[in-house]
């Protein structure tokens, strides 16, 4: 067997290869090109006395070119086909049957070396309108006259890699738009495992995707028993087809306990018809929720004023057509007693008649104070002043039994424009009706303070009573409403105080929770100097 046979040979091994559509370089020790078939020539865009003597790196993309030493070296360590004495045919045709064996788009990985065979971009350097990708492999050929040579085969893989790098974007792509989501994205097995849980969510729910992902159940996410009804209502088809489900407004459960309205959508995700995953799209309702309670507190505030104005006109009609009557029968009365001063009896049905008449006196005295009739002078008032001299008139009298009074008056408040005597009325009506509520004792504070409302000072009576209950409070400022016995309660008090709140432009606001107390605010207007600022 003489070099002929062997470069023959060679010949035969290159024809072969460019056959079956193979890219064949044969080359010495140093990477240095020998030979090369057609294939590879054309995969290069080159002629044969381009590539002869010249590197095979040199027609590897730059980026590439590492993996040709590595696969010669990595090769020449743990894998030389033909090694001395073996059939130098025999090996080759090996190889060459190992390369055809793994199809393109088949990463045949070698379990000793990872990089064998290795993918790379050829150099673009022939005229080449598109790139061109081939996998590479590398045998050493059992030549022991002529020194090492080596073979390396090159099979054309564009498409799969083209494939692969479209797949690979395309993938990447829907991965954005699922972590970038403000909506909180979470799937699950249907084991309930999560598997997936993008930023939204750790951003509603305040997990992390680590703390979560194959750690938590998906029910948690959930009050009790809703996990599983939402997975009844998805397999159902009334909500939206089989396997859907749109706009559920329902609880999320977050971290620390927080019940967050959110709106979910959810379906399931199916392989070869086996229901594999669900996966939800939660989206924040707080936000929402928060503006449709102010909108509805607003609408309720308007349809306020405009019924007690209506209210107030109608108070004040009354009042002042009841108001001369009622000055004539206290009048006649008090004739009709004194001539009858002698008879017991009579004089006992006329001080019944003062005293009945003197209360509706009052009561119509409260509807024009309500309906602002009377114009009050109005000057510079230290609230805390008014507050405590207020609070002492009440706390001489027996009515404070068991209730402690705590006065928690700010130093440092601007003064405000307003009339003491209403003033102080608002006050005794407020401390009035915590009392009520107080029967057993309890706590009563009163507070000013700077309003969080710029320009504005708070006044707040809390007290720890009773409570009112939620239908009620929408009626506690309508003239007359009154849970109290009759005889004990008008009903006009807090009808006067938001009569006096608005002549004060000012704004009243009551929170209550029904068994633990209520706590009523008001904000006046703040002036500095006599002045109101706006
Ligand atoms: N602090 C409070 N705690 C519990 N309920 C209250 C409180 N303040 C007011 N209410 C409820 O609001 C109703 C109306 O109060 P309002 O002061 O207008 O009338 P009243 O206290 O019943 O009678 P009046 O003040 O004319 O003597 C009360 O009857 C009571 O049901
Ligand atoms: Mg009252």
């Amino acid at each position: 067997m003489g070099e002929k046979f062997l470069i023959n040979l060679d010949n035969q091994i290159l024809n072969i290869l460019n056959d079956v559509g193979i890219g064949g370089v044969i080359c010495g020790f140093s990477s240095l090109i020998t030979e090369s078939n057609g294939v590879f020539l054309k995969m290069v865009g080159k002629k044969r006395q381009e590539v002869v003597n010249h590197k095979i790196e040199e027609f590897v993309a730059s980026g590439d070119r590492e993996k040709i030493s590595k696969i010669m070296e990595g090769s020449l360590k743990n894998r030389s086909c033909g090694t001395p004495g073996s059939s130098l045919t025999h090996s080759i045709v090996e190889n060459l049957d190992d390369s055809l064996r793994t199809a393109p788009g088949e990463n045949k990985i070698n379990e000793e070396d990872d990089a064998y065979p290795v993918e790379v971009e050829l150099e673009n350097t022939g005229g080449r309108d598109k790139k061109l990708w081939a996998q590479v492999r590398f045998c050493r050929l059992n030549d022991s006259q002529n020194g090492e040579k080596y073979l390396f085969t090159f099979i054309d893989v564009t498409r799969k890699v083209l494939q692969e790098k479209k797949d690979r974007n395309e993938i990447n792509f829907l991965r954005n738009i699922i972590t970038t989501s403000v909506e909180g994205i979470v799937a699950a097995d249907m084991k309930g495992n999560i598997i997936l849980f993008n930023k939204g969510a750790e951003n509603l729910l305040e997990w992390k995707a680590e703390e979560v992902i194959g750690k938590l159940n998906v029910s948690k996410l959930y009050p009790p028993g809703v996990a599983k009804d939402l997975m009844r209502k998805l397999r159902s088809p009334d909500y939206g087809g089989v396997g859907r489900l749109t706009n559920q407004n329902i609880i999320g459960i977050a971290k620390g306990g927080e019940r967050i309205p959110v709106s979910l959508s959810a379906s399931i995700i199916y392989e070869d018809g086996k229901e594999v995953a669900s996966v939800g799209i939660f989206t924040d309702l707080r936000e929402r929720t928060r503006l449709q309670k102010k909108l509805e507190e607003m609408k309720l505030q308007v349809f306020q004023s405009e019924k007690m104005a209506s209210l107030g006109k109608l108070a004040a009609g009354v009042a002042h057509e009841i108001n001369n009557p009622l000055a004539g029968i206290l009048l006649y009365a008090h004739i009709i007693k004194k001539k009858a001063s002698r008879d017991k009896s009579i004089m006992e049905d006329t001080d019944r008649i003062i005293g009945d008449a003197t209360r509706c006196k009052e009561i119509v005295q409260g509807l024009l104070e309500f309906a602002r009739q009377r114009e009050e002078k109005k000057v510079v008032v230290d609230l805390n002043r008014t507050a405590s001299q207020g609070l002492s008139l009440l706390v001489s009298q027996a009515i404070f039994r068991n209730i402690e009074v705590i006065k928690e008056l700010s130093p440092d408040i601007p003064k405000i424009l307003a009339n003491p005597t209403q003033l102080s009325q608002i006050i005794i009506n407020l401390v009035m009706n915590a009392i009520d509520a107080m029967p057993d004792g309890g706590k009563l504070i009163i507070r000013t303070l700077k309003s969080e409302n710029d320009g504005y000072v708070k006044l707040e009576i809390e007290d720890t009573g009773i409570g009112i209950p939620p239908e009620n409070l929408p009626k506690i400022f309508d003239p007359f409403f009154t849970t109290k016995e009759v005889g004990k309660g008008t009903g006009l008090g807090l009808s006067v105080v938001y009569g006096i709140v608005e002549d004060h432009r000012g704004k009243i606001n009551v929170k209550s929770a029904p068994g633990q107390g209520t706590t009523v605010t008001i904000d006046f207007p703040a002036c500095e100097k006599g002045e109101i600022l706006f």
